[in-house]
């Protein structure tokens, strides 16, 4: 039971009892990001297309989410919700309070299909969404300085310079990552970030995103399709049931201490554990709960 659900609301001095140190982890914990009853329909040839049939989830601040489910489920449509970049035919999400309506700067999306822009460099591709973000706000010098650490946090310092023309798939990706960090959103979104990799390359950007994670408490939420990296990264898995009318079908605690280690831990009893909950998830119970 909530907090306020415990307290009468016709006695104000009732709030004032609670510990303040529970209260503002009530708050933190239940109203740092919302879906509630989210749903949303497409117009098709055929008619109405219902995607998703309300969709609930709490996150709070700081939290890794991944989202796994089958191909065509409406996972992307869940990230695509959250962006902002798609209306909820009913039901909502609220952000720190306010609802989401349309695509903001607190809320920074990272593609499969890096989008950088091919005609400018890395420093710069992240130039342009830092000089859009904090123009006014950081001086020519913070900015250069502030573009110069996202490049280190993802290892790619070296490249400033390059087009994205001449740098790998790899590379490309972190700079994506350096773009979306660089707006300092108060959320990332990740839709399959290491979908395209190999799986050298996935596995240390994985590592590299744990790192910054864990340094800049940012909440993730990343969408994949393999067990293995949602069960390394994440705090919580929302599995998702098939579509139409997709839901969330189970939600798994991933209670793993950080920092994490992709080699001891694939000897780890518990990650073996929570690795075959997902795969049963997929492979048997992936219908929507009557
Ligand atoms: N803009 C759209 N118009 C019509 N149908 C869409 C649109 N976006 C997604 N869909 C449909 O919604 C379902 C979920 O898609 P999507 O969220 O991309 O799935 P996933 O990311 O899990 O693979 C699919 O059947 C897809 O065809
Ligand atoms: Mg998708």
């Amino acid at each position: 039971m909530s907090v306020t659900a415990m307290v009468k609301v016709s006695d104000p001095l009732a709030l004032q009892s609670i510990e303040p140190n529970e209260r503002t982890t009530h708050i933190v914990d239940q109203k740092h990001l919302e879906l509630s009853g989210v749903s949303i329909e497409f117009p098709t040839k055929h008619g109405p297309y219902k995607a998703l049939d309300n969709v609930n989830l709490k996150i709070a601040k700081g939290e890794y989410i991944s989202i796994i489910g089958h191909s065509g489920c409406g996972k992307s449509t869940v990230l695509n919700i959250v962006a902002g970049l798609y209306q909820a035919t009913t039901g909502g999400v609220i952000l720190n309070g306010k609802e989401v309506n349309e695509p903001g700067p607190d809320r920074a999306v990272v593609f499969q299909n890096h989008s950088l822009l091919p005609w400018l460099t890395c420093y710069q591709n992240i130039e342009i969404a830092v000089k859009a973000i904090f123009k006014g706000k950081k001086t020519k010098p913070e900015m250069k300085a502030w573009i110069e650490h996202n490049l280190h946090l993802v290892n790619m310092d070296h490249a400033s310079n390059k087009y994205p023309a001449e740098i790998s798939g790899g590379m490309k990706q972190r700079i994506g990552i350096a773009r979306a960090l660089a707006m300092k959103p108060t959320v990332l979104l990740m839709d399959e970030p290491f979908g395209a990799l190999d799986a050298l390359t996935r596995a240390q950007l994985q590592d590299s995103v744990m790192e910054i994670q864990a340094e800049l408490n940012n909440t993730v939420i990343m969408i994949t399709h393999d067990v293995d990296e949602a069960v390394l990264l994440s705090d919580k898995i929302v599995m998702m049931t098939n579509g139409p009318e997709a839901t969330v079908g189970n939600v798994l605690n991933i209670d793993l201490k950080r920092p994490r280690n992709r080699l001891e831990l694939a000897n780890d009893p518990q990650y073996n554990h929570y690795r075959s909950e997902v795969l049963k998830f997929l492979y048997e119970r992936h219908q929507k709960p009557e």
